[in-house]
């Protein structure tokens, strides 16, 4: 597996697989793999000749200084993973690679991809996430690049990115991968405690009640977040930040469900903040409601 830190670098070794005619994969990351950045590296070894991986913590997405400061760094161990997953390059520019004195240049996608659910607390941080995926699309140039669903706003802007400004790569989205108990995997779950951990399944088992009570015929948003706020809040003392029920068709608010609707959350454990969501009428979540 070959290293490389600069656009330039990356961007001629993209250039030397494609003259001996090989696909190229692409899984961006900010590195502290965990098991859901395998099954993204597995799928894009799976679909293309040679992959990437890159591993940069971008700060231009991140609207508080102390998230990105308390960013978990492990390059020795993910660099290990990549090796043993069969990933051929690693991008891992330096900040001032990626913005160098002078930087000016942002892309927004505007309207109801980010009008809403993470947007309102993070303000800029879809402008952050579509600007340096943009820089690593160019760097990269990949023919195919993988994200994964339990992002779902930031993996429904990129494709509304890539479509909009033709940049020619194809998007996949990736299954949510979840601990045995329910937990969406994410690079942030190693700052819980271990009495944060077992809160955090408040999350995946609020949206699971949802989903049932939604089977059971419940088609009131409002009910259905309840049902999610109550277990959260109430029974578990979690801090929601938000929870809302939005159609995948157009991503509207939606009062009464109808197809194609997620419920999705984020809320606050140890100061952690997560992200989940639950496809109303879809697979249930391995929780238990014991
Ligand atoms: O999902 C992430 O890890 C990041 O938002 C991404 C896509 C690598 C951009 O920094």
């Amino acid at each position: 597996m070959q290293q490389f830190s600069t656009p330039a670098e990356i961007r001629a070794w993209t250039r030397e697989q494609r003259k001996a005619g090989k696909t190229v994969g692409f899984v961006p990351t900010m590195g502290a793999l965990h098991d859901g950045h395998r099954s993204l590296i597995a799928a894009a070894c799976a679909e293309c000749d040679e992959v990437v991986v890159s591993i940069f913590v971008n700060p231009t997405q991140f609207d508080n200084p102390e998230d990105l400061e308390n960013y978990p760094n492990m390059l020795a161990d993910d660099l290990g993973i990549c090796t043993a997953a069969g990933v051929g390059a690693v991008f891992t520019p330096d900040r001032d690679k990626m913005y160098p004195n002078g930087y000016a240049t942002f892309v927004d996608v505007v309207g109801n991809l980010t009008d809403k659910l993470c947007a309102v607390a993070r303000p800029g941080h879809f402008r952050g996430v579509a600007t340096v995926v943009t820089k690593l699309f160019n760097a990269v140039v990949p023919d195919v690049a993988f994200f994964g669903q339990k992002d779902l706003q930031q993996a429904l802007v990129i494709s509304r990115m890539v479509s909009d400004l033709d940049m020619g790569v194809e998007v996949r989205v990736c299954p949510t991968v979840r601990e045995p108990d329910g937990l969406a995997m994410s690079s942030r779950n190693r700052r819980l405690s271990e009495e944060g951990r077992e809160k955090a399944l408040a999350l995946p088992r609020g949206l699971e009640m949802a989903n049932q009570a939604y089977a059971a015929g419940e088609r009131d948003s409002n009910k259905l977040i309840e049902i999610l706020a109550m277990e959260l809040l109430v029974h578990t003392g979690v801090d929601l930040d938000y929870a809302q029920v939005v159609s995948l068709t157009g991503f509207e608010e939606v009062d009464e469900v109808k197809d194609s609707c997620v419920l999705a959350a984020a809320a606050f454990v140890d100061e952690v903040r997560l992200i989940d969501h639950i496809h109303l009428g879809g697979p249930a979540l391995p929780v238990s409601l014991d």
